[in-house]
């Protein structure tokens, strides 16, 4: 049987880590696509020296043509640019947008069939804006965000409860900014909510209450600390446990940004909600009930999502 072939739109810090992560769990053949000359090309180079060390089999190409993406299975995009401190995931609209219609096009031509992961902040608009431009149906293209801010959220309440990550359940939801929401009744250790650790003296809801202030502002926070772009490697492991489950169809329900058709009375947008992933993408949208506190901060996130559209949409009058 062929390898997949997994397409890298952006070969920056996500990029390559990402090819790293594809080389070493050997999860198909990569191509490393960048708009920059000589790098992409001098990343798969050194990755592929890596893999007789590392002792996995896979081809890595590095390229500035939209043709060696031909016939991806998946297409991973962080194409565009990263923060710098100072700045929100709003302030890269203007630049990303454009980054957006050109790998759009770039897909719609020349790898329709993919599964596609955008990881490309503003992530809730930046997807959605992908997906009106590559055409691709709306099962097919998701954001990467719920994966990360959970996997935040997680460490965060590991160290707290002085337990495994691996143990520590949690969800993320509504959109990829200062706005997400992080559901503490949702969030377990072993399957025992957060509340109920509170009630067992594991903690305090005021230690909680900043885990969740620090989870909201985790990737700000390492902007602050890098002082030079964001964080990579959570964001590529994030994005690597999405293809995993779509290559492997291991229908794994994950958080992630996608297309809503009237779930959570939303529609015509892309949204942080539970999603399970399997081999024909999207499989199923999951609406867990949002109460109190969870529900209200749900809905501003999601009005933060609609102005950044709106936005867009005065930039590119060809988004509806
Ligand atoms: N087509 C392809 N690649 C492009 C294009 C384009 N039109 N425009 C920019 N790029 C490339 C850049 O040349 C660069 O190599 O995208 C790459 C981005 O890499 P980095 O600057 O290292 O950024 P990274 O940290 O990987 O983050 C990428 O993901 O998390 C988000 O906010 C982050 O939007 C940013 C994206």
């Amino acid at each position: 049987m062929a390898r997949n072939k997994i397409a890298l739109i952006g070969a920056g810090m996500i990029g390559g880590t990402l090819a790293h992560l594809v080389g070493m769990k050997e999860l198909g053949d990569v191509v490393l696509f960048d708009i920059a000359d000589g790098m992409p090309k001098g990343k798969a180079l050194d990755l592929a020296q890596s893999a007789p060390v590392e002792g996995f089999d896979a081809r890595l190409k590095g390229t500035s043509d939209y043709a060696d993406i031909a016939g991806a299975d998946v297409c991973i995009v962080t194409a565009g640019v990263p923060r710098k401190p100072g700045m929100s995931r709003d302030d890269l609209l203007g630049i990303n947008l454009k980054v957006m219609k050109a790998v759009g096009e770039g897909i719609k031509a020349h790898a329709p069939d993919a599964f596609v992961i955008c990881i490309t902040n503003p992530l809730d608009a930046m997807v959605w804006a992908l997906r009106e431009f590559s055409g691709l149906p709306a099962n097919k293209v998701v954001g990467m965000a719920g994966v990360l801010d959970s996997a935040r959220f997680r460490h965060f309440l590991a160290e707290e409860f002085n337990v495994s990550v691996e143990d520590v359940t949690a969800f993320v939801l509504g959109g990829h900014g200062d706005t997400m929401v992080p559901v503490v009744e949702y969030s377990t250790v072993a399957g025992i909510p957060v509340p109920d650790l509170i009630k067992m003296g594991w903690s305090t809801q005021e230690k909680i209450d900043a885990i969740v202030a620090r989870t909201r502002s985790g990737g700000g926070e390492i902007v602050g600390l890098l002082g030079n772009g964001s964080a990579y490697y959570a964001p590529a492991s994030s994005a690597i446990a999405m293809a995993d489950s779509y290559l492997k169809d291991k229908r794994r329900l994950l958080p992630c940004a996608a297309f809503l058709s009237g779930e959570y009375g939303i529609k015509d947008m892309y949204v942080g909600v539970p999603i399970v992933i399997g081999a024909n993408g999207v499989e199923k949208i999951v609406e867990i009930e949002l109460k109190g506190e969870a529900k209200a901060n749900f809905d501003v996130s999601v009005n933060a999502v609609k102005e950044l559209m709106d936005a867009c949409r005065n930039l590119d009058s060809s988004l509806k």
